[in-house]
């Protein structure tokens, strides 16, 4: 379906205030941000506007009772300069997947893509060129229908922004095994990319913080022993040759970057299974010498390496080096700058 997406253009591009590609994620956006507003049961007045604040009611139940979901993309520059978009397919599926979770309305998955090609093509000179850094996309979805009560809104906000970001770590990270806190259970909505998932987490991400660790190891809420995610990633581990990741078994975000490595994992030659995997034979590997690397893999961090995991009641420290891992890094850099040969048809371009 063709949508009719009005577009207002900035009167002067603010683009001159930032240094595009000496830039730290999140503090910086681009001039323009798409707008869909869903009331009488549809989707309507798709526009592009000059991004600016928005009206909200006080009573936005978004706000009150947590209807919010969002989605994470990177647009980077092709060889010829064209902007491109990573896999925008499994993003609006994702996107739809959550909404039917949060009992949101879900969105037209063709509009999502048309909005993002539209709005990253408006905002190609935000796009930085430096290798590590894009310009990171953050769809979202909340309810703004203002009302006090426990029901589904029947009003809400579907909004693209757009933030030129640099990478998030240059350094290997760490990793606090967590055994108190939560991050998911079955039944709960860790599969979903709802907003309240993320605030669950900021209070013992913060303490892992000030314990000198990067992000949470989240482990299973029964008995704190199958490994789960990474704060804003999956994980990937790589024992006697082989890697396993834990297998997507109703908490686990399904990440779009992990599906890829394992394309490019299986692609390369490697043997990956999906499966439960416990902290103890994480443990186990390490002492008999068999952990040979171990990665986090997100839209936003691209691929971590991992150097630790801990928590006070133990260690386990990784080899120094991480051949396969940094292939990984390099192989999924290297498609989304065309600098290789796209053979999974994963990049869509934005014109
Ligand atoms: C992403 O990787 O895009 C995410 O959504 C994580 C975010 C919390 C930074």
């Amino acid at each position: 379906m063709s949508y009719n997406i009005k577009i207002t253009p900035i009167e002067k591009s603010k683009i001159d205030t930032v240094d595009i590609n000496n830039i730290i994620m999140g503090f910086s956006f681009s001039d323009h941000m798409f707008i869909c507003d869903y009331h009488d049961g549809e989707w309507q007045n798709p526009r592009i506007e000059p991004l600016a604040l928005i009206p909200t009611h006080p009573a936005a139940m978004a706000l009150h009772y947590g209807q919010a979901i969002f989605e994470g993309m990177k647009a980077t520059l092709g060889k010829d300069g064209t902007p491109l978009l990573f896999r925008p397919d499994e993003n609006a599926k994702r996107l739809n997947f959550s909404a039917d979770r949060m009992g949101m309305p879900t969105f037209p998955e063709d509009l999502f893509v048309e909005s993002l090609k539209k709005l990253v093509a408006m905002e190609k000179n935000w796009i930085p060129t430096k290798e590590g850094s894009a310009l990171y996309l953050r769809p979202f979805m909340y309810a703004d229908e203002a009302f006090i009560g426990m029901r589904a809104a029947t009003s809400f906000k579907f909004i693209v922004m757009a933030s030129p970001s640099g990478p998030i770590y240059s350094h290997k990270i760490k990793l606090y095994a967590e055994t108190k806190y939560i991050r998911a259970a079955n039944g709960g909505t860790g599969e979903a990319k709802a907003a309240g998932n993320y605030a669950a987490a900021i209070r013992p991400t913060e303490y892992a913080k000030s314990k000198g660790y990067d992000q949470v190891l989240w482990l299973d809420a029964q008995d704190f022993e199958y490994i789960q995610e990474v704060g804003t990633m999956n994980i990937f581990f790589k024992i006697a040759g082989k890697f396993i990741t834990p297998s997507l078994t109703g908490s686990i975000l399904s990440g779009i970057t992990r599906m890829s490595v394992i394309d490019v994992l299986r692609d390369k030659g490697y043997e990956v299974t999906e499966r439960q995997i416990t902290i103890t034979e994480i443990k186990e590997a390490f002492a008999n010498g068999t952990l040979e690397e171990a990665f986090g893999a997100g839209t936003a961090v691209g691929i971590a390496m991992i150097q630790e995991i801990g928590n006070g009641d133990f260690t386990l420290k990784f080899p120094e080096e991480n051949p396969v891992s940094e292939m990984v890094k390099q192989t999924l850099n290297d498609i989304k700058l065309q600098k290789i040969e796209d053979k999974f048809g994963w990049i869509v371009e934005a014109k």
